[in-house]
């Protein structure tokens, strides 16, 4: 697909993410040095940074398969167990919201982690009893939006944990030039910034900007991107000038109308605006912490004095 087409297949093609690039470079080059796998790694962070790229990105440098899926994918014990056996020597198991497995196959995952073997109980009742399979020496590479959804166990057997960064604008900016090569379409250095100015520090929302607004160029315009086209597209788009869409400013406003600025609890505000508690906690709020336009308090959420700025309010109420 052009999502994946989009997506860089090396270390030196990725943008960005400096420190967990420089953390894996020295983590491949040793592991390669010895003939070994990699370590178990762990990303976090908010979606939409590139953990499932990088996890690409690693198989592609080690020379190795990847598999994917996902913590909510795996129901079962014999589900993970039948996965890991299908595994090679050296492939990578990548698991998305890993955080989202349940915990019986969770407690397969120690000793496929640890010993590269699992324990399968046989039979029922009394004379049920456990035996250990070897599995092939794979890496597992998880990926959760906050490492502290993990369990103590499961995290303790990563043996590098990376966190995920907000992009800044001027990565963003490149990565939107090249994705724009890629797709074959004309935008301009400010054309490209305006972009990356108003993807709320996420590559994959710029990318789907991108192509929205150059759905518009061709449609409106000439069918090249300046900032001019950029603009007036993500204005159609209901994206602001700070990237924040109908629901961040949904958040703000609730907060501010319903709630007089907060504290409201996460739960109380997640029902006033309809959205899963999860979701706000790790979708949306992490962006709007970034921003300085809320804050987590003990008692709750506040929105600070640059929300009301920023929606044209005025604090007294
Ligand atoms: N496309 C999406 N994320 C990217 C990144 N970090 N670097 C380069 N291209 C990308």
């Amino acid at each position: 697909s052009i999502e994946n087409h989009l997506r860089p297949r090396c270390l030196k093609d990725y943008i960005g993410q400096t420190k967990a690039k420089e953390n894996l470079k020295i983590f491949i080059e040793a592991a390669k040095s010895r003939g070994e796998s990699l370590d178990h790694t762990l990303f976090y962070g908010p979606p939409g940074l590139g953990k499932t790229t990088l996890a690409g990105i690693i198989a592609n440098e080690m020379g190795v398969n990847i598999k994917i899926t996902s913590g909510p994918a795996i129901e079962k014990q014999g589900e993970m167990a039948a996965v890991l056996n299908s595994l090679s020597e050296g492939d990578i198991l990548f698991i998305d919201e890993i955080h989202r497995l349940n915990r019986q196959v969770e407690e397969l995952l120690y000793p496929a982690m640890e010993d590269f073997a699992i324990d399968i109980m046989i039979g029922k009742g009394p004379s049920a009893r456990s035996i250990r399979l070897n599995i092939p020496k794979f890496t597992l590479i998880g990926a959760t939006t906050r490492a502290g959804l993990l369990t103590a166990p499961l995290r303790d057997r990563f043996g590098l944990i990376s966190r995920l960064e907000f992009y800044t604008e001027e990565d963003l900016q490149i990565i939107v030039e090249r994705s724009a090569r890629v797709l074959g379409v004309r935008i301009d250095s400010r054309g490209a910034m305006e972009i990356a100015r108003r993807s709320r520090g996420t590559p994959r929302l710029a990318n789907r900007l991108l192509k929205r607004v150059r759905d518009f160029a061709q449609v409106k315009y000439d069918g090249d991107i300046t900032r001019e086209v950029a603009d007036d597209a993500l204005n159609l788009l209901e994206v602001d000038k700070e990237g924040l869409d109908l629901n961040d400013r949904t958040i703000l406003l609730t907060l501010i109308e319903k709630f007089g600025g907060g504290p409201a609890g996460l739960d109380t505000l997640a029902a006033a605006i309809g959205e899963d508690t999860g979701t706000l906690e790790e979708v949306y709020e992490p962006y709007l912490i970034k921003k300085g336009l809320i804050m987590r308090t003990p008692r709750g959420r506040v929105v600070t004095e640059s929300a009301y700025l920023h929606l044209g309010l005025s604090k007294i109420k």
